[in-house]
Order: structure tokens, then C-alpha cells, then sequence
């Protein structure tokens, strides 16, 4: 940052540093200091201040067996209870709890009362259906009132969630029902995106014909398209008819803080995708704290999160974080561009939004449209409701920040770039509104009671100013528990032995000003890209490629999109001849259209090119930084004197 021509700082406004949960940079350091003196009293008081037990805690953190480290393992909650019932208990059962906003506009709104009813009647439907504590469910379905309850009454019986994004296709379901080993799966006739009805259940139902899908005895439909819809007897049934006549009261499954509340596969560097595992107390804390913390988040506040319940980030600001605090939030089942790309503006307008957090790709996405089309700028839309805006996915560029502070938060609202992972739960670094100094494209410090660091190859902390990689140094209560099925690779992926186990790997590098010692985020440090805020592994889609009969070899790796990110661009060896010309094109959108069929849509590779080879070393290893520079169309700098045949770089310009 430093380094940098001219840095603008935005201090918070006198009024939030007043009236904000962290309030001032003195009340931070005040946090910081209470974890620093007393790590486990710090947490410990936290969650007896924040949820309710149904058996108290003696014990606040377990290392004996680390890393797999355990928080609050003695004590006994729920965690539908702690974000149902307590507030309905708590005189706000009338209070709404969902404004959920369709594809074409109509506005449905469900009371915490209502709310409470509908997941006890799904949650006993649930226990009809034999799902039990600790069994697995998987949800495959859209943003939906049904996805928030399908959520909660796995959580309410005790069962363990793991959702899967609308957008993935029937191999990666099936992939993930067979990981998990699903006993149910709980999915849609379609959904509505943009204007159109899209089918789900026949993914669906090609999913689970692919074999491996065994432990399924019961499918779960909501309808929501209507139309024809295939329902297998015996196994299907309607979402409608299995709460039919269900009592509206379920007594909640109590259950251990460290009970795997959800699993959520999300990509790495090798291998398949992994199935991160969350607890219930820990998580459930860190939610809460960060909706207190960094969105202070009031009772009077209308919350909304614009992502997919398919993605951690909809889990946590979705389906429990903004619950657990009583408050009112969006549930949005379109896209940020139909009927127009002032879609978020007009509902923000519309339900009188005072905190919006969404990611940089869709600012940038706006951007672009609201330069094409005055018309759906967000100044022409009343945004005086806002008093918070959110970052989240991905780093959020100087420009856009610049943009969204002063044209979404009319230069008055802060904004919270928050950085974390599927892994962390919850924020691990960013400002708290009412206290830190923003610096865009900055996630600035640590969230109270996380120890980040930069540090070596060696795990020995680097200088502010000096780049390095991303860990953090002692264990938090939302932390991912293990890969579901694979303690090993956890511990592999997340405490390697270069850190002699000791530190978390974050995955992410990262260099702090040497100043103020703030965060910046430079980027995944493996072979993880980021496109549009998705995490997708390489070696997932050139796997993918490598399954189409015509490929012998691809090599994926990313490039800088305006957009997106980044955007993905293959390489690619056929079995037969390069093609050129309109025979490559042909080729180019068969294999996109198989990514897409293979992984889902948002894998499909942006740019394919042919090579009679992929340029390697003398060892055979792909030379993958020569890639990253023909990716991004750059004269390639590297020594390329081992390279057997350097006439294939000519052929991969593109
Ligand atoms: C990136 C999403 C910079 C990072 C919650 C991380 C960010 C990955 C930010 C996790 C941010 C997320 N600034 N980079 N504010 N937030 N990232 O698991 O590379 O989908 O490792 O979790 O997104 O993505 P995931």
C-alpha cells in the first residue's frame, strides 16, 4: 500500500465509532488485548454470553489431540433452537425473519413464529423418514425459504447438511452423496433464474443413476417450477406432502458443541474436492460474533447477503449467523441483472436495506452495466436506507471499492472487506465498522481473537512490507474440524509439516503495510483460482478435460479478468491432429459444454487452446508459470532452453 502513488484512508463517521458493537480503534485493541491476556476466557465468555446451552460447558478449548482441536466439547446445544426458539422465547416471534424477494418479484414474508413452525414440520418429517442424529442430508436446492428450512431441520435433528449448489452438475452430486454417504437428499422440481424456469430434479435423478448413490432412501421435492415432474414411488416425495399434517412443535436434538453441524466440499489443489466439516458451538459462535463485530448488526437492521446457500458464505450470513441474532433478512432467488441490472438497487430501495454484502465480481459487473445503461445506476435508485456495505470471495480492487463506497454507499457507509474461507467459519481478518481506518483493497487486521501472521517457507514470521504466506497461529472456535472421511489430507492441507503442524495454512498469500501493519490479500498460493468468488481446483477441470475421448492432456491455470477475477484457459493435447480454424472453434465449445456437463457451468474454461504438446521441463513436469504468462498474453521471460520443442509456445499465444 505503501508503496503506492497516493493512499486514501476512510475513517468511520463519529456516529458509527458511537454507536457500533467494537467501537473505536481503542475498543478493538481493548478485544484484541482480553484474547491475547486470556485466549480461552475470551472465547469461553463469548459463548456463554451469546448461546444458549442446554448443558454448560466446563471445558473451553481441547488441544490434546491437535490439530483436530475441540471447543466446548462437554457442553450440550442446538443450534436450530438458538435460532428459533430463543428468539421467539425472546418476545420476537412476530418480528420477520425472511423477506424472500422470487426470481419475477413477488415478496414472501416468514415470521420467526412461522419460521420456528415450518422447520419443526419438516424436522419431524425428517424424523418420519427415519434421518437421524449424525445421519447425512444432502440439499441440492435453489435460493428458497424451503433451503433456509431444509437447513435448519437437519440441524434441528441432529443431522449433518451438506448442500450443494444449484449450478453443479449430476456428477458432482453424485460425487458428493457418495462421499458423504447421504441418506437423504432434498432437491426441487427447478428453479427460476433470469426469467426462465430451469429444471433441478432431473439432475437430480441422473445423479443418482450413476451408481454409488446406494445410501439415498428418501428424496425430498419442493415443488417450485410446476410442470411434469418425474417422482419415483417409493422414494421421491413432495415437500408439500411430507409436512402435510407434521405437528408444528418438534423437540430439538441436543447434541455435542462439536457435532458436524455441516459438511461443505469446496475445491483444493489436488484431488477431489473436500468436504470441510463444521461443528455446531463454535460455529454457531463465530457466526453470531461476526454479525456483531463486523456488521453490528442491531435488531432494527434489514441484513442482506446476496449469495447461494450453496457457498459458506450463505451459510453463515444466510441460514444461521443473521438468525441467531433475531434479525430481518433477504432471501434473493434471482440474478443481480433480470429484469435489469438495477435488480439489487430496486431491492435495496424496496425493502429499505440498511446492510448489503455481496462480492466484488458482481460490483464489477455493475459497474460495467451502469456505464453501458444510466438507468440502472445506483444513484438514480433512494439508497439512503444503507448504513453498511460487505466484500466478500474474493480481493476487492482500489476502483470498485472506490465505486461501491461512493456511489452504492453515497460516501457514507463503511465498508467491511472481509476475508475468510470455507475453512475459517466465519470473518478471519477484516475492519469493524465503527473502529478501523479502511484502506480499499485492504482487509486491514485481524478480527478479534484471531492471531493471523505473513510468514516463510520456514513458518518464521516476515517483516511488514515483505510478502509471504498467510497463517494463523493458534486455533478458533469456528475452524474447520476435519476433511470428512480424510483426517489425513486435513492435516496435510491445513497443518503441514513444514510448520511442524503448528500453524494453519491458509492457502493464501499475503504482505502487510509496513505502516499499519494491514492485511493484503495477493492471492491463492496453490492451484486454487478464484473465478467470480468460486474457488475451483485445476486439477478438478483438467480432470475433467482429460474425461473426453478426443483429449489426451490439458493443463488449467488462470488469468486476470476485469470481471470474473480470474478467469480460467486451458491447454489442451488431443488424441488427433491440432485443429485449426472452424474445426477448433467446433472442438472449443464441445469440451466448454463438457466442463459444464462434468463440474457445472461456472468450471467452463473462458479460453481453450491447442498444442501438438504442453511445454515441460527435461523431468516431464509441466512448465505451469510459462502458462500463466501465455495465459495473460505475455511475452514469456523464462528460460525456455530445456523446453524439447519451443515451437508449441507459438501454437499456445492463442
Ligand atoms: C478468497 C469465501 C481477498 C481467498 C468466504 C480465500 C478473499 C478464498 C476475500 C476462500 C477477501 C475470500 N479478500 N480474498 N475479502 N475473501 N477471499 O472458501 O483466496 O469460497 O482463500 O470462502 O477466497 O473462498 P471460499
Amino acid at each position: 500500500m505503501s508503496n503506492e502513488q497516493q493512499v486514501r484512508i476512510y475513517n468511520p463517521s463519529e456516529e458509527m465509532v458511537k454507536n457500533a458493537a467494537v467501537s473505536g480503534m481503542d475498543g478493538y485493541r481493548a478485544l484484541c488485548k482480553e484474547a491475547e491476556d486470556d485466549y480461552e476466557g475470551f472465547w469461553g465468555r463469548r459463548a456463554k454470553e451469546l448461546l444458549d446451552w442446554k448443558e454448560p460447558f466446563t471445558q473451553v478449548l481441547d488441544e490434546s489431540n491437535a490439530p483436530f482441536f475441540k471447543w466446548f466439547a462437554d457442553g450440550k446445544l442446538n443450534v436450530s433452537y438458538n435460532c428459533l426458539d430463543r428468539n421467539v422465547n425472546n418476545g420476537l416471534g412476530d418480528k420477520v425473519a425472511l423477506i424472500f424477494e422470487a426470481d419475477n418479484g413477488d415478496v414472501t414474508k416468514v415470521t420467526y413464529k412461522d419460521l420456528l413452525a415450518r422447520v419443526s414440520k419438516f424436522a419431524n418429517a425428517l424424523r418420519g423418514m427415519g434421518v437421524k442424529k449424525g445421519d447425512r442430508v444432502v440439499i441440492y436446492l435453489p435460493m428458497s425459504i424451503e433451503g433456509v428450512v431444509a437447513m435448519q431441520a437437519c440441524a434441528r435433528v441432529g443431522a449433518t447438511h451438506s448442500i450443494v449448489f444449484g449450478g453443479f452438475s449430476a456428477q458432482a452430486l453424485r460425487d458428493r452423496i457418495e462421499d458423504a454417504g447421504a441418506v437423504a437428499l432434498i432437491t426441487s422440481d427447478g428453479q427460476h433464474r433470469g426469467g426462465k424456469a430451469l429444471p433441478l430434479k432431473p439432475i437430480a435423478d441422473e445423479a443418482l443413476s450413476l451408481g454409488g448413490c446406494d445410501t439415498i432412501k428418501n428424496v425430498v421435492v419442493v415443488k417450485r417450477t410446476g410442470g411434469d415432474c418425474n417422482i419415483v414411488a417409493g422414494r421421491d416425495v413432495w415437500f408439500h406432502d411430507a409436512c402435510e399434517g407434521q405437528s408444528e412443535v418438534c423437540e430439538p436434538e441436543w447434541v455435542e458443541a462439536e457435532h458436524p453441524l455441516f459438511i461443505l466440499y469446496t475445491s483444493g489443489s489436488t484431488g477431489k474436492p473436500k468436504g470441510v466439516q463444521h461443528s455446531s458451538g463454535g460455529y454457531l459462535l463465530q457466526a453470531v460474533l461476526s454479525m456483531k463485530y463486523s456488521f453490528d448488526i442491531k435488531l432494527d437492521d434489514i441484513f442482506w447477503c446476496t449469495a447461494d446457500i450453496g457457498w459458506v458464505t450463505g451459510h453463515t450470513f444466510i441460514s444461521y449467523g443473521p438468525l441467531a441474532c433475531g434479525a430481518t433478512e433477504i432471501v434473493f432467488e434471482g440474478v443481480p441483472t433480470y429484469p435489469d441490472a438495477g435488480r439489487f438497487w430496486k431491492m435495496i430501495q424496496d425493502h429499505k436495506v440498511t446492510i448489503f454484502y455481496t462480492a466484488p465480481t458482481a460490483i464489477r459487473s455493475l459497474i460495467k452495466a451502469a456505464d453501458n445503461n444510466p438507468a440502472v445506476h445506483p444513484t438514480k435508485y433512494d439508497l439512503s436506507s444503507l448504513r453498511l456495505l460487505g466484500s466478500v470471495g474474493e480481493p476487492i480492487n482500489p476502483a470498485a471499492w472506490q465505486w461501491y463506497y461512493d456511489n452504492v454507499g453515497g460516501g457514507r457507509c463503511p465498508i467491511v472487506d472481509t476475508f475468510w474461507q470455507t475453512e475459517t467459519g466465519a470473518h478471519v481478518i477484516t475492519p469493524m465498522p465503527g473502529a478501523t481506518p479502511m484502506v480499499p483493497g485492504s482487509c486491514t487486521l485481524p478480527f478479534p481473537g484471531i492471531q493471523a501472521a505473513v510468514v516463510d517457507e520456514t513458518g518464521t514470521e516476515v517483516p511488514w512490507g515483505q510478502g509471504g504466506i498467510l497463517v494463523i497461529k493458534r486455533p478458533w472456535p469456528s475452524m474447520i474440524r476435519t476433511i470428512w472421511g480424510d483426517p489425513e489430507r486435513f492435516k496435510k492441507s491445513y497443518y503441514p509439516e513444514d510448520f511442524k503442524g503448528k500453524l494453519y495454512l491458509a492457502g493464501d498469500g499475503a504482505i502487510r503495510d509496513v505502516e499499519t501493519g494491514y492485511f493484503t490479500i495477493t492471492g491463492r498460493i496453490d492451484d486454487v483460482l478464484n473465478v467470480s468468488g468460486h474457488r475451483m481446483g485445476t486439477m478438478e477441470i483438467e480432470s475433467a478435460l482429460v474425461a473426453h475421448e478426443k483429449v489426451a492432456e490439458a493443463a488449467v491455470v488462470g488469468r486476470p479478468d476485469d470481471v470474473t477475477g480470474e478467469a480460467i484457459v486451458a491447454f489442451v493435447v488431443l488424441k488427433g491432429p491440432r485443429p485449426t480454424g472452424d474445426e477448433a472453434a467446433a472442438v472449443i465449445k464441445e469440451l466448454q459444454n463438457w466442463v459444464g456437463h462434468e463440474i457445472g457451468p461456472i468450471a467452463k474454461p473462458k479460453d481453450i487452446r491447442f498444442g501438438e504438446n504442453l511445454p515441460k521441463t527435461r523431468s516431464g513436469k509441466i512448465m505451469r508459470r510459462l502458462l500463466r504468462q501465455l495465459a495473460k498474453g505475455e511475452d514469456v521471460t523464462q528460460d525456455t532452453s530445456t523446453l524439447e520443442n519451443p515451437h508449441i509456445l507459438e501454437q499456445l499465444k492463442g
